[in-house]
Order: C-alpha cells, then sequence, then structure tokens
C-alpha cells in the first residue's frame, strides 16, 4: 500500500517507517522538522535500502497538505506529527491546541477531498487520566487527559468518530500507546529530542552520557513496591510493529481502538536499575518530591491487540535499555 506518514522522522514515525519499508509498503513522508532532523532520512534509506519521498511541509498550511495529496494517490495514512511535551502544552495550549488539532483538520479534509478512507491516529494512554484500575481496558473512560497536550488527543479522537459518522465508509484506527523507549538495533535510529527532555529514558540517557551529573526519581513514597510510579514501557520497534498490522489487518470501517503496551508494569526504579545492569553502572540517581500531575500506576490491557491485530511486544525491558544506550552512543 502507498501509506502518507506524517511526523515521519520522528522517534515512533521512523521507527514505523522502517517497518513500513521491511513490509514492502511504500511510504511518503511529510515531516516539519520542528523536533526531527533531515539526517533521520538518510538513515532509513541505510536501513532499508530506500529512500522514501519527504516533504518538508508545516501540516497546518492546508495549501501544503493539498499538494501532496495532489502529487500522490494514497491507500492511508498514519498521523504521528504533532507537538507533544506535557509540561510545554500547559504554558502554551494555543500553540498546541493550534497546532494539533488544525493539521489533523486539514490532514482530514484532503483525505475527504482525494476519497482516502484509511487512516492510523497516534494516540496516546493519557486519554484515561488517572485510571480507575490497572490494566487498563480499551473500554474506560477515556476523554480525561490531564493537560492540553493530553486533550489534543481526546479532541482528535472525537473528531475522527465523527468523521466517521458523517462518512462511514471511512477505516479508523486509533493507537494508544503506553512508554514508548529503547531504539533501533542498528543503533541509527532513537530519541533525539530538540532542546531538554521531558521523558524518563531521554533524561537516563544524558546521565549516562554525561551532560548532567544525577537523575532524579520523582517520588518514592508511592503506594507501589519499591514507592516509585508503574509504567508499561514498551520498545518502539515493537510500537511500531503494531502501526504495520494495523495497516495489514484493520479493513473493515469503523473506529477501531487499541492499547499499544506489554501489558506488564515496570517501575521507574526497576528501569533505571536494569539500565545499570546491561550498560554497566553508569546512570547515579536520587529520589526527588513527586513530579506534579503523575500517575502512579498505568499499564495497559493489551489482549485486544493480541486478538484482533496478532501483535504482541516482544522485546524486553533488557533490550530497550540496551538499544537506547547503543544509539545514545553511536550519536557522540
Ligand atoms: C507523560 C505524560 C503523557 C505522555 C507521555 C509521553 C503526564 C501525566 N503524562 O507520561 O501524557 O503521553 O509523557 O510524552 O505528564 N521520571 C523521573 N525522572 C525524570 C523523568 C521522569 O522520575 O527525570 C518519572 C516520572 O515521574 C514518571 C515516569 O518517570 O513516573 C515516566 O515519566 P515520563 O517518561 O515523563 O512519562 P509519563 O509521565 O508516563
Amino acid at each position: 500500500m502507498k501509506i502518507l506518514v506524517t511526523g515521519g522522522l520522528g522517534f515512533i514515525g521512523s521507527h514505523t517507517v522502517v517497518e513500513l519499508i521491511e513490509d514492502r509498503h511504500e511510504v511518503v513522508i511529510v515531516d516539519n522538522l520542528c523536533n526531527s532532523k533531515i539526517e533521520v532520512l538518510d538513515k532509513i534509506e541505510k536501513i532499508t535500502k530506500v529512500r522514501p519521498t519527504f516533504y518538508k511541509y508545516n501540516l497546518t498550511i492546508l495549501e501544503d497538505v493539498r499538494k501532496i495529496f495532489e502529487n500522490h494517490t494514497f491507500d492511508g495514512v498514519i498521523h504521528f506529527a504533532g507537538l507533544k511535551a506535557v509540561s510545554e502544552s500547559i504554558s502554551m495550549p494555543i500553540e498546541y491546541y493550534e497546532n494539533n488539532l488544525i493539521s489533523t483538520l486539514n490532514l482530514l479534509r484532503c483525505m475527504r477531498e482525494y476519497s482516502v478512507k484509511n487512516i492510523v491516529f497516534s494516540s496516546s494512554a493519557c486519554v484515561y487520566g488517572i485510571p480507575k484500575e490497572n490494566p487498563i481496558d480499551e473500554e474506560f473512560p477515556s476523554n480525561i487527559a490531564t493537560n492540553p497536550y493530553g486533550r489534543t488527543k481526546c479532541f482528535i479522537e472525537d473528531i475522527l468518530r465523527d468523521c466517521y459518522i458523517a462518512d462511514n465508509t471511512l477505516t479508523i484506527t486509533i493507537l494508544r500507546y503506553f512508554n514508548p523507549v529503547g531504539a533501533h538495533a542498528s543503533g541509527l535510529l532513537g530519541e533525539d529530542p530538540n532542546g531538554i527532555p521531558n521523558n524518563l529514558m531521554p533524561f537516563i540517557l544524558r546521565v549516562a552520557g554525561g551532560e548532567t551529573d544525577t537523575l532524579k526519581i520523582f517520588g518514592k513514597d508511592y503506594d507501589t513496591e519499591d514507592g516509585t510510579c508503574i509504567r508499561d514501557f514498551i520498545h518502539v520497534v515493537d510500537l511500531a510493529k503494531g502501526h504495520v498490522k494495523a495497516i495489514d489487518k484493520v479493513k473493515d470501517a469503523g473506529v477501531h481502538v487499541y492499547n499499544l503496551g506489554t501489558g506488564k508494569g515496570t517501575s521507574v526504579l526497576e528501569l533505571v536499575d536494569t539500565f545499570n545492569k546491561v550498560n554497566g553502572d553508569i546512570v547515579n540517581y536520587e529520589f526527588a518530591d513527586r513530579r506534579p500531575g503523575d500517575v502512579p500506576v498505568n499499564f495497559a490491557k493489551a489482549d485486544k491487540a493480541r486478538l484482533e491485530l496478532e501483535w504482541v511486544a516482544e522485546l524486553t525491558i533488557e533490550d530497550m535499555c540496551k538499544d537506547a544506550w547503543n544509539f545514545r552512543k553511536h550519536k557522540k
């Protein structure tokens, strides 16, 4: 199939492009490089021996999006592009709503104009807010994100449902990611945020790489076995393969929602200890106050994706830690 991948040079997007090409799909990428680098295109080519067509466009400009659809006949779209830093979204809500919503509306408008009927949307477990229990089922209340970034995901999910009501020939797949970490086994692709990172693994890598002295673990008095928060860390290559399964398996019109997680919770401290175990003792850490807004425990029920997409996460926490550090080392 010919697939348009928005945000295809970003962390999850680039890994997904590789898996799509390896599954023999033809890929066109649009990315405005606001949180990614053009060199990622060379790395994709190095891994797959294919250089996807690339547009450096901003999806908030409708005319530019239209040009892409004029030039190609797509079978489907995978929509990753969006701003995604939680703390930034709290201080810049207008920019977050403007960018994430207008991009999506422009994309959906062009899909309608050019009769492209299939979209996979990159959503997040943050739509579940603070869940009443774990593991989190797809049927749990899911319109209750706690910050503007998360609310853009909730709004877009609603917009997609409304688009389906208006056109019931659409095939819409919403993938709710848990905590993607790790990197491509080649060491060529990984998470490389511009500026100060927000998430745990990029911070661990900064400490391992000597850019920062000590990792702060936020909170050691949560009601968990070791007192630190629990997350469902998932290897980005597994996550990328989940998208290929969504493209290959979901054929029926409708709105289909899947959690992409491992189904297993791992504490922040366990992740850091595993990182040190597999990579040598290179991450100093100390405990700090809880980070406001953190959900204590968050992990997926992953059965629906296993049964319907025939997808399960296969890589381990050890793989995630080894591959993430391997990528960071190559970067030096
Ligand atoms: C956060 C967002 C989520 C978003 C996801 C990916 C919230 C409530 N959730 O998830 O909406 O989809 O990022 O961008 O903001 N930690 C440390 N030290 C650090 C960094 C993090 O101890 O230096 C801890 C955090 O307190 C948390 C865990 O590591 O307990 C994971 O944090 P993070 O990687 O930011 O992801 P989430 O909070 O799960």
